[in-house]
């Protein structure tokens, strides 16, 4: 809630006016007191009968300082709510604090080219567009039933969808290696991811692209599933505070091994996730929001979902594919920048002790980027700052993803 009146503000100058009132949106305060945006007005209204509401005009709203007084609407319709709420000029409220503190619910009018802020999120499933709320697919679908398919996670950064061919090459591949056929081609899929980002008009965006094996019986067979589901997911995303990224995040080595490649390529970016949520928990039960993960041999694999590098006397490092890793297209793409930056770099076997006494070390993700960490295990590493090269990398990274 906070964070959405944040953006809505900052992005905002409060000009909205000559837009004209187009949504309606509406916060409300849950019983446990906090607060969550609501995408309709009736689930305010039913929320308390008797609960006091806040009306926000469209002209008022975006620097949150002119609000209505609280009307008590015990009872009205949403109809007459929006009526009221076209008409009041009352301004009372002085600030976002004030009006949760004085409010049970509220009312937003917003205007339409905002309105994705409030609105459902579309999700693309076989190329259709459905509310976030209906998009659904079977219960006999193997992807629930058996994590039976595949997936990707890529970002877009000003509307581009970073590295798109390459998220595209690795699901396909991840499908011909469990032998699921994809029912649409490449640039149709690259097509229908573009729409869905269109249509939800994300600019910045996680993309979270799905394929299941389909509906079928509730044996294995895969073969008794006849229609491969795609899902495309486009939504708002943040994975971890800026603090993070500018101190450095800690890191756990999980008891929980990482699949052996012979049993379940690690290469394959299945919907089997299990194994990385295992160690994933690990990680969060010792406080931390990452865990290392090592292959059968006891050599560093990577984490839960990042691949990982450490730099030593200046070289750059990271385990090679054939340790157990998926092969990571942010760590792809992070090779590629440091042979433009002039950086020694090499593949390499590492074990625990090399992280333990590296200079530096950082993770790649889709999602996570370039993050640094500075303790393993409880060891600091280097200062127990985000390293030169690590910050090199990052800076060069970030020019990178804003095409610059
Ligand atoms: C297990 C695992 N390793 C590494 C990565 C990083 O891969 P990429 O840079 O392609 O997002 C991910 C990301 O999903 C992952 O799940």
């Amino acid at each position: 809630m906070e964070s959405w009146l944040t953006q809505l503000s900052e992005e905002h100058p409060p000009t909205l006016a000559s837009q004209g009132p187009i949504a309606l949106g509406t916060a409300a305060r849950m019983p446990e007191q906090q607060f969550s945006v609501r995408a309709r007005v009736s689930e305010a209204l039913s929320w308390r009968r008797g609960a006091i509401l806040t009306l926000a005009s469209v002209d008022c709203f975006p620097a949150a300082t002119q609000f209505c007084r609280h009307c008590d609407l015990d009872g009205l319709t949403a109809e007459k709510n929006r009526a009221i709420a076209g008409k009041c000029s009352e301004l009372a409220v002085p600030s976002v604090t004030s009006y949760t503190a004085a409010s049970d619910a509220a009312i937003f009018v917003i205007p339409s080219h905002r309105k994705h802020l409030i609105m459902s999120l579309k999700v693309s499933i076989n190329g259709q567009l459905f509310d976030k709320e209906d998009a659904k697919i079977s219960v006999y679908d193997h992807g629930l039933l058996y994590g039976d398919g595949v997936f990707e996670g890529m970002r877009s950064y000003s509307g581009r969808v970073f590295k798109l061919d390459e998220h595209l090459d690795r699901l396909y591949e991840s499908a011909q290696a469990i032998g699921l056929r994809i029912p649409i081609d490449k640039p149709t899929m690259a097509e229908q991811v573009r729409s869905t980002l269109e249509v939800n008009q994300l600019s910045d965006a996680y993309i979270r692209l799905v394929v299941t094996r389909g509906s079928g019986s509730l044996g294995l067979d895969p073969n008794r599933c006849s229609h491969p589901q795609v899902i495309i997911i486009t939504d708002h995303i943040s994975l971890y505070p800026p603090e993070r990224y500018r101190d450095g995040m800690e890191i756990v080595t999980a008891s929980t091994m990482r699949n052996h490649a012979a049993a379940l390529s690690p290469r394959i970016k299945s919907l089997n996730y299990l194994n990385n949520i295992l160690a994933k928990m690990e990680g969060l039960r010792a406080g931390c929001d990452e865990a290392l993960m090592l292959n059968h041999k006891g050599e560093v694999a990577e984490c839960t979902g990042d691949n990982i590098f450490i730099v030593k006397h200046g070289m750059l490092l990271t385990p090679p594919t054939d340790a157990g890793i998926l092969e990571g297209i942010t760590r792809n793409t992070v090779i590629e920048l440091a042979a433009a930056e002039g950086i020694p770099f090499a593949e390499k076997t590492l074990v625990r002790h090399d992280v333990y006494v590296a200079d530096e070390c950082f993770l790649t993700g889709s999602a996570a980027e370039v993050i640094s960490v500075t303790k393993v295990d409880n060891r600091t590493i280097g200062d127990g700052k985000p390293g030169k090269i690590t910050l090199q990398l990052s800076e060069a990274f970030k020019r990178l993803v804003h095409g610059k």
